[in-house]
């Protein structure tokens, strides 16, 4: 892990974004919890995803330039998020991150930035 690069260019750039969340979004589509909270065609989240990291990442404002301002909460708040299934979208991040070869200390730091955002988005009670 080199500290004077962005996260975005530690991970490996386009490409390996591209595969981290193409292995993200095939678990989440399997999760009992969070699979249902999906279009069955997953492609454009996967694409806005890909989008939207990029930029959390520091690899440049793509998500912006083509859906304006990210506004992450309120795009979540028609889904219910209750904090199991934050917790749940983390899990499916940290083995899509193990199995992309993501290593320590980068895995761990990745998941941190992300836990924030994750907690934040949650706008229901406990079911
Ligand atoms: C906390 C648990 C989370 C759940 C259950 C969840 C669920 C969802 C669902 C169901 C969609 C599709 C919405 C639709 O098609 O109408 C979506 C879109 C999206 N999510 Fe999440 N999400 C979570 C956390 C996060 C986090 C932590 C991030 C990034 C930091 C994120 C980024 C995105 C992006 C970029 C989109 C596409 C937004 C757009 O339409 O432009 N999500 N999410």
């Amino acid at each position: 892990m080199s500290p004077n690069e962005s996260i975005y260019e530690n991970l490996g750039g386009a490409e390996a974004l591209h595969r981290l969340v193409e292995v993200f979004y095939a678990k989440v589509q399997l999760h009992p919890q969070l699979g249902p909270l999906f279009p069955e065609d997953i492609s454009p989240v996967l694409e806005k995803q890909y989008q939207f990291l990029t930029q959390f990442f520091g690899g440049g404002p793509l998500y912006s330039e083509l859906h304006g301002h990210p506004m992450m909460r309120a795009r979540h708040m028609h889904i219910p998020i209750t904090p199991e299934r934050a917790e749940e979208w983390l899990q499916c991040m940290e083995e899509a991150l193990v199995e992309t070869g993501v290593e320590e200390p980068l895995r761990s730091f990745v998941l941190s930035r992300l836990a924030g955002p994750a907690h934040h988005f949650v706008n229901m009670p406990q079911e």
